[in-house]
């Protein structure tokens, strides 16, 4: 069930009324409810059971909070930066669980990354090899690895958020991954544990990953033909979820889909989910300044923008809106909802029925992914605050930055 529901008319998240959270944090704020990423979190984790681990995708949400919850739950995580090491760190995950992706790692990086004994890097290309090769032979330790293979299979998504094709950045060709992988296998500093792939986001439908994971079965064999032995199949993130209807496999479903196709192979499993995660464990508060009906549109000017959530201008990604109180007093009209920002692409929603005034407040519904990290500061808007919600507890976990907070790191020059 979602956490978010009417009551007597009234929007709540758990079991409080956004309204009283609108009043008591101000608006925009992003809000996320507790109990949902636990809940999808827990369907992996126990459908995949002592099979392998699920490594949270820190990118799609990386407030402290969040990450102190789902480490407290036994996740691992899958990070991309230092700065997202260092958060998983300070919020109590175990280094032991974490795995480095991303297609530019710095020596810098991979040094902290083996100081603190992460458990694998997912090497992105044969230069990245060599470099990792050289910092973990200098550090005198051996650094675990796995190669990000690009399985060329069309992720049936977003042209942005699909990274499992030939033409994308990501990964190593599969034609160059038996190579690469022989020659990981002959430096003494990367000890190689597994293969790895990630597709792409939003994936609606099982056959794109299954069709992936075909192919690193047979080259897990090829490697075995070889004598390199892989521990761990790492099948990435991606699963979507339900913005506007999709249908998207469930979290157990889809598990149990891959397990069945590995059957008794020996691998381990690792997941890197984050949209499924924690996008509809969160929505964006939003509160209307103006109304502008006019001839071609209706605009609803609100407090929230493009800066605070980019997904509907960057992506054309399509949020449900709902009011937080039903039953308004007005006439249903068709708006467009739109920011603050001074560009024609500063808008969250488009053509929407909805009953509004000036004042009314709406939830911008399954922005608990990719919403608050990807905010900025744009027109010198401050970041919102975030709130995490226990039940009928509020924890306030990010607070709406200042203005001092905007310019804290600028500098006026001397002349
Ligand atoms: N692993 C790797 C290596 C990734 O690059 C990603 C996402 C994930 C895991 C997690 O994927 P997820 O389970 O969240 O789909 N900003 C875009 C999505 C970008 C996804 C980037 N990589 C959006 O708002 O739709």
């Amino acid at each position: 069930m979602s956490a978010f529901q009417y009551r007597n008319g009234e929007l709540y998240v758990e079991d409080l009324a956004l309204n009283t959270l609108a009043d008591n944090y101000g608006t925009p704020a992003y809000v996320y409810s507790k109990a949902a990423i636990s809940e999808s979190y827990l369907a992996y984790a126990q459908a995949l059971g002592e099979r392998g681990k699920i490594c949270y995708a820190v990118k799609a949400n990386s407030n402290l909070a969040v990450l102190q919850l789902l480490a407290s739950l036994g996740a691992g995580f899958d990070i991309v930066s230092l700065g997202e090491l260092e958060r998983v760190l300070l919020a109590g995950g175990e280094p032991g669980k974490i795995i480095f992706s991303g297609v530019g790692k710095t020596a810098a990086e991979m040094r902290r990354a083996l100081e603190v004994g992460i458990a694998c890097f997912n090497v992105e290309s044969a230069a990245e090899l060599e470099v990792l090769a050289s910092v973990a032979a200098d550090m005198g330790v051996q650094a675990s690895i796995s190669l990000r293979v690009n399985p060329d299979v069309d992720a049936q998504t977003h042209p942005y958020i699909s990274t499992g094709l030939k033409e994308n950045k990501f990964g190593i060709e599969f034609q160059s991954a038996l190579a690469v992988y022989e020659r990981a296998a002959s430096l003494a500093s990367l000890k190689v544990v597994g293969v790895d792939c990630h597709i792409g986001s939003q994936l609606t439908k099982a056959s794109p990953f299954l069709d992936a994971l075909d192919r690193l079965l047979v080259l897990i064999d090829q490697l075995a033909a070889k004598g390199i032995v892989i521990e761990h199949l790492d099948l990435g993130g991606g699963l979507g979820v339900d913005y506007q209807g999709e249908q998207p496999p469930a979290i157990a479903d889809y598990v149990n889909m891959v397990l069945q196709k590995l059957a008794d192979r020996p691998q381990s499993l690792i997941f890197e989910p984050g949209r499924s995660i924690v996008a509809n464990a969160g929505v964006l508060l939003t509160e209307v300044i103006y109304l502008k009906p006019a001839e071609a549109h209706n605009f609803a000017i609100v407090d929230a923008a493009m800066n605070d959530n980019i997904r509907p201008s960057l992506y054309q990604a399509w949020q449900k809106v709902l009011p937080l109180q039903e039953n308004i007093e007005a006439e249903e009209r068709v708006w467009d909802i739109v920011g603050p920002i001074c560009e024609t692409g500063d808008f969250l929603a488009k053509k929407r029925e909805l009953k509004l005034q000036t004042g009314s407040r709406l939830a911008l519904m399954s922005s608990g992914a990719y919403g608050f990290v990807m905010s900025s500061n744009y027109n010198s808007r401050g970041r919102v605050c975030e709130i995490l919600v226990d039940g009928e507890q509020a924890h306030l976990v990010r607070e709406r930055e200042t203005f001092a907070d905007v310019i804290r790191a600028e500098k006026l020059i001397k002349n």
